[in-house]
């Protein structure tokens, strides 16, 4: 009798019958308890531009956690497990006042650092409430940017500053967006439906600019990014960086060097090849596992102001129509284009593909490293190694 399993395979290659889908899931799931999640934690993240955290509540979603930022009156930000310590309703319905938030339902107030200061119904406000503690967690503000740490408290690293984004002249600021122009998409949409490495590792994938941006969709960035570059990768101190060298057209030699810092950092030089050191810092936030939120700290003109790029018959992004995505893809396409989570069992990975392969290794060792007990690349413990010196840029030889 013959069946299907007897038969040969005719090698033909068509999709009847191909493996299962599968993702590495220890590479880029990161909720709680997950190997990617727990190393995830060791760092810092990105939780909100400070100008909106403000004294009405907010959700917020941050490594598969639901949260709630806010700010007292005493203007201290603060993040919250949303369930209230006391019958668990939602603290976005609470009142925020000087020493904290209020929850709507019987009063109890807490503390940024989730204290409980008062207990309206109780007699005296509560004798037992110091026994409370609304689950919180660590925050920070710098550079226009409230930021958490989510791991465990006796590790906590310093906050990094990056030389880039400091001692700024007197016609200079920090600009900070939290939309998702860096990832092709644009001030209408803040959230990008895909895994967050599939943004990161992006980074380190030099041969997709010349192609995407440039001969395939038409110069999106400099047009010279259509010369196809020699690249080498280096392990740079708290990640890794490439350098993408190109003789241009006008006869000009220069090197361009990206930085992927570890957890999530991007450091972009700029795409119109103006020369020198990186003027931004980007953060790719994942917001759980198949989100994540771009943010961005620019050193600018005072009075910058991101503008849409025009795409095509001056429409923004978000205003092109489906045609007009299929006809001029950017990052957004390609990569939400990749899935929710990207099969890794369906690649396959050829030379132009070093970087994103080595960037994954590292990540790898990285996560090993963190269940084994240690503390990752890219974390310092006290002020000395809080400042991070940019070495990505635009930099063109002399003849
Ligand atoms: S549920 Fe919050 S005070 Fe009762
Ligand atoms: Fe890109």
């Amino acid at each position: 009798m013959s069946t299907t399993e007897s038969r040969p395979s005719t090698g033909l290659g068509t999709a009847y019958g191909r493996p299962e889908s599968t993702y590495d899931r220890d590479i880029t799931e990161v909720g709680p308890g997950t190997p990617c999640g727990e190393w995830m934690r060791r760092y810092w993240h990105p939780v909100a531009l400070s100008a909106n955290v403000v004294q009405v509540p907010q959700n917020v979603r941050i490594l598969g956690e639901d949260l709630i930022v806010f700010r007292d009156g005493k203007g201290r930000p603060g993040l919250l497990y949303p369930r209230c310590a006391h019958r668990g309703t939602t603290l976005y319905y609470g009142k925020c006042e000087d020493d904290g938030i209020r929850c709507c339902y019987h009063g109890w107030l807490f503390s940024v650092d989730g204290r409980c200061l008062d207990q309206p119904c109780e007699p005296g406000g509560g004798a037992h409430k110091d026994r409370v503690r609304q689950p919180w967690y660590h925050v920070e503000e710098r550079y226009g940017i409230v930021w958490t740490y989510m791991g465990p408290p006796e590790r906590k690293p310093v906050l990094p500053r990056y030389d880039t984004l400091e001692n700024l002249a007197a016609d200079e600021e920090l600009f900070c967006t939290g939309s998702s122009f860096g990832a092709g998409g644009d001030d209408t949409r803040e959230i990008v439906p895909c895994n967050w490495l599939q943004d990161w590792e992006n980074i380190m994938d030099p041969f997709h600019v010349p192609i995407l941006h440039t001969s395939f969709s038409g110069a999106q960035f400099a047009p010279e990014m259509g010369v196809m570059p020699d690249v080498t990768y280096d392990h740079a101190d708290h990640g890794m960086k490439y350098t993408a060298y190109r003789e241009l057209p006008d006869g000009r030699k220069m090197n361009r060097v990206t930085q992927a810092l570890f957890p999530h950092v991007r450091i972009v030089p700029d795409i119109h090849l103006k020369a020198g050191k990186a003027s931004s810092v980007g953060f790719v936030l994942p917001v759980d596992d198949t989100n994540f939120r771009l943010f961005h700290i620019i050193r600018a003109p005072k009075g910058f102001s991101l503008l849409p790029r025009a795409h095509h018959n001056g429409k923004k992004w978000s205003e092109l129509t489906e045609a007009e995505h299929q006809m001029i893809p950017g990052d957004w396409e390609a990569q939400v284009g990749q899935g929710a989570i990207t099969y890794h069992s369906e690649e396959n990975l050829a030379g132009s593909d070093r970087g994103v392969g080595r960037l994954r290794h590292f990540l790898r060792q990285q996560i090993a490293l963190v269940a084994s007990g240690g503390d990752p690349l890219g974390t310092a413990f006290d002020a000395s190694g809080e400042l991070y010196h940019v070495q990505a840029g635009n930099y063109y030889l002399a003849e």
